[in-house]
């Protein structure tokens, strides 16, 4: 991944400069990175700040040949990529909130947003949008983020170098969707579980649907949560936020 790299400066948005390229029929593995972002976008329509040189902001141009509903599946392989990459290069400890946000103590460093493209409920493409906090300082958030978003240099207290970082996470991502291709989901699933801090924790989950309560237990085969409810039967969630 990454033998296509588009280093740009400042855009408004990486996924959008991916999604142009996948248009024009880009390779898998086309990689843009952007120094900083105007209109950088989070989940559930949330924006996602993307000051300049001090993160990473990058995009992925998937082509799975996997059907529409499994594409879930590929963030949680992205969130154990970039657990794994992070925590070769930093020593500290990452917890993955299901799906994908990157929690170090409670805290967010990194969030990932899958965008897909489909046409007659044929997968075209996938684009994996990944943000890492990597050297932010304090001051770079606003006062209210600061209880539950840091930085990989707030938490290590050293500054990490970007290219090495992008380089070790995009090492860990071929990897993993080799193995993916080749085994299925099943051992993403397995080393996400081993990642989790949400499994086996009481947790509450804002549905499309409502709120739904319980101790999530496991994935499904898809990426579900497995929700274990208080009268003793599952529910199984695809989509939610957790807030805390
Ligand atoms: C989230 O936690 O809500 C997901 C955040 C994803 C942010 C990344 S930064 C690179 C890419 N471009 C965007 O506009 N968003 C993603």
């Amino acid at each position: 991944f990454g033998r296509a790299l588009h280093l740009l400066d400042v855009v408004p948005s990486t996924q959008d400069e991916v999604r142009r390229l996948a248009d024009q029929g880009a390779a898998e593995g086309t990689l843009v990175i952007a120094e900083q972002q105007t209109k950088g976008r989070g989940r559930m329509g949330r924006s996602w700040a993307s000051p300049k040189g001090k993160g990473i902001w990058m995009s992925l141009l998937l082509r799975p040949p996997v059907p529409l509903p499994l594409t879930p599946q590929l963030t949680l392989l992205a969130a154990v990529a970039l657990s794994r990459g992070i925590s070769r290069l930093v020593p500290i400890t990452i917890g993955i909130k299901w799906p994908n946000d990157l929690l170090v103590n409670g805290k967010k460093i990194s969030g990932i947003l899958l965008e897909s493209a489909a046409e007659d409920e044929r997968l075209r493409y996938v684009i994996v949008g990944m943000g890492i906090s990597v050297n932010l300082d304090p001051e770079d958030y606003p006062e209210e983020l600061l209880e539950k978003a840091i930085s990989l240099k707030m938490a290590s207290g050293a500054v990490i170098d970007r290219s090495e970082l992008i380089a070790v996470i995009l090492e860990e991502f071929e990897r993993l969707y080799a193995l993916y291709l080749e085994q299925g989901f099943a051992p993403i699933r397995s080393l996400w579980e081993a990642h989790s801090v949400t499994l086996n924790n009481h947790t509450v989950l804002n549905t499309p649907q409502g709120q739904v309560q319980g101790i999530p237990r496991e994935l499904d085969d898809m990426g579900g949560l497995r929700i274990e409810l208080e009268d003793g039967s599952f529910k199984t969630i695809y989509s939610a936020v957790i807030d805390s």
